[in-house]
């Protein structure tokens, strides 16, 4: 393994399954699947078990990905020595994760970071929202993948 990589929003049903299923998506098309440890989690627990959000999965299907069989669930104490790589979706989720008694030596930064911005929350927002979130996940996965191969 030569990187792990760890998604993080706020409820891991709209916004990390999808940029999980992206990544995993754009890492399997470069042939690098060996190379890849790849997980989306929650920094809240409300969804825990859940499948991705209705809009999250149809988003996906459009463009050829199935992240249907995702379960959400909250970001762990051994995430932080797991994933070297832990991404967040917004500035607030970024906050949430600095202020953990576990944080190690992962690197913990916003997945759009040059310049930084945040993949808006689109959970109370309609289906014109995924697809904006799902345009600024391909770019930052296309981004990060380029950077670390
Ligand atoms: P996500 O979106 O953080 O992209 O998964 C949200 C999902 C659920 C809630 C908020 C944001 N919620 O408040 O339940």
């Amino acid at each position: 393994m030569t990187h792990s990589v760890l998604f993080v929003c706020l409820g891991n049903i709209c916004r990390s399954p999808l940029a999980e299923g992206v990544f995993r998506d754009l890492v399997e098309d470069a042939g690098l699947v060996e190379r890849f440890l790849i997980d989306s989690a929650g920094t809240g627990a409300w969804h825990t078990g859940n499948p991705p959000d209705p809009r999250s999965i149809e988003i996906a299907a459009t463009y050829g990905i199935d992240i249907s069989r995702q379960k959400a669930r909250q970001v762990r104490a051994g995430d932080f020595e797991r994933f070297g790589i832990i991404l967040a979706m917004d500035g607030s989720n970024l906050n949430t994760l600095w202020a953990r008694d576990e944080v190690g030596s992962a690197d913990i930064r916003l997945l759009l970071d040059d310049p930084p911005r945040d993949v808006p929350d689109p959970y109370y927002g309609g289906t014109d929202g995924f697809e904006e979130v799902y345009r600024l996940l391909r770019f930052g996965c296309e981004t990060l993948l380029r950077r670390l191969t």
